[in-house]
């Protein structure tokens, strides 16, 4: 086995690369802020204000970034998300400064209503079978509403995360309603209830104000029915699917793929916080650990990766050459 393990040759035998365009940076912009503010729980990622995040975008682009993933967060917050799809909202306006100023830049929304709403849920809530809980079919329209309003605004793709029963198709048939065939829907089809999200909830303000979202994410136990979740998005008419997190649950991506659709798989906040933490002590060493996640997420089946640390890894890759 060691012949094909030596310096010269071993580049020609990789069996997986990893590549800019494999990569979307995920960006916050915060309503109130008026410079940078970095994230406590996820030390070199801020919150940018919505002033100036035309060239924020072109420095990323400047660094290798094709691709960002936008969240906003608003001043205002109400039980219905109603700020989610203000055509003058925070991700509204992001989405056409960084349209306009950075065109070259395939710009995907976040479509939730957990940053908008007083409560924290992902939609509407109500009284249900088992308590206060997420409505489904109420917050279909919400979730709509907000992926149209996006979808004016400029966005490319609209990327559903809210695990509602039904939500590709009424955001698909809602963007055809209004003409918007043309834009895309990258769904997180397959999104598990997980602790690796608290860093996320802290950046993002939108923790829930009771119970939690295990009535609506999956279970980490359950790998049938994360197939499922990611087959009936893909028979709603998603154009990606999507497994979220990444590390833990790479056995998932590999069979996601089955269903012929672009896979993306989401390195989410608490991954980032956990290497970024061992790193920042001198226990691993950032840029090894970082590239061999990504290169172990392509080698579980994923096309594209979204991660906190996409600007550093285009970097690493440019050093690589
Ligand atoms: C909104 C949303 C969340 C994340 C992406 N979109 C939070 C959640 O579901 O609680 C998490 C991303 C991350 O942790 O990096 N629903
Ligand atoms: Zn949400």
């Amino acid at each position: 086995m060691r012949r094909l393990r030596g310096r010269l040759i071993q580049p020609f035998v990789k069996e997986h690369h990893l590549r800019k365009t494999d990569l979307v940076m995920p960006l916050f912009i915060d309503e109130i802020a008026e410079r940078p503010t970095p994230i406590p729980t996820m030390p070199g990622q801020f919150r940018y204000p919505l002033e100036g995040i035309g060239p924020v975008v072109r420095q990323f682009q400047e660094r290798g970034i094709g691709a960002v993933l936008l969240f906003g967060i608003p001043i205002r917050k109400d039980p219905e998300g109603t700020e989610a799809y203000n055509p003058r909202g925070v991700i509204q306006l992001a989405v056409q400064r960084v349209k306009s100023e950075a065109p070259g830049v395939l710009v995907i929304t976040d479509v939730c209503a957990c940053e908008y709403t007083s409560h924290g849920h992902c939609g509407i809530i109500g009284e249900g079978p088992s308590g206060m809980d997420l409505q489904n079919d109420p917050s279909l329209e919400l979730i709509a509403k907000i992926a149209v309003s996006h979808a004016r605004a400029g966005a490319d793709l609209v990327a559903p995360s809210c695990m509602l029963d039904g939500m590709v198709a009424a955001i698909r048939t809602a963007l055809d309603d209004e003409g918007f065939q043309e834009t895309g829907i990258m769904s997180y089809s397959t999104k598990f209830a997980s602790g690796l999200y608290g860093p996320f909830r802290e950046a993002a303000d939108s923790g829930c104000g009771f119970g939690d979202r295990s009535t609506y994410q999956i279970h980490p136990a359950n790998s049938r029915e994360a197939l499922r979740e990611s087959e009936i998005d893909a028979r709603e008419g998603a154009d990606i699917l999507m497994v979220k997190p990444g590390g833990f649950y790479l056995d998932i991506v590999s069979s996601v793929r089955a269903f012929g659709l672009p896979v993306a798989v989401y390195q989410v906040s608490g991954e980032y916080a956990m290497i970024r933490a061992a790193a920042m002590n001198g226990w691993i060493d950032e840029k090894t650990v970082v590239m061999e996640s990504l290169i172990c997420a392509k080698r579980a089946g994923a096309d594209l990766i979204i991660t906190y640390y996409a600007a550093d890894a285009a970097g690493w890759l440019d050093e690589e050459q």
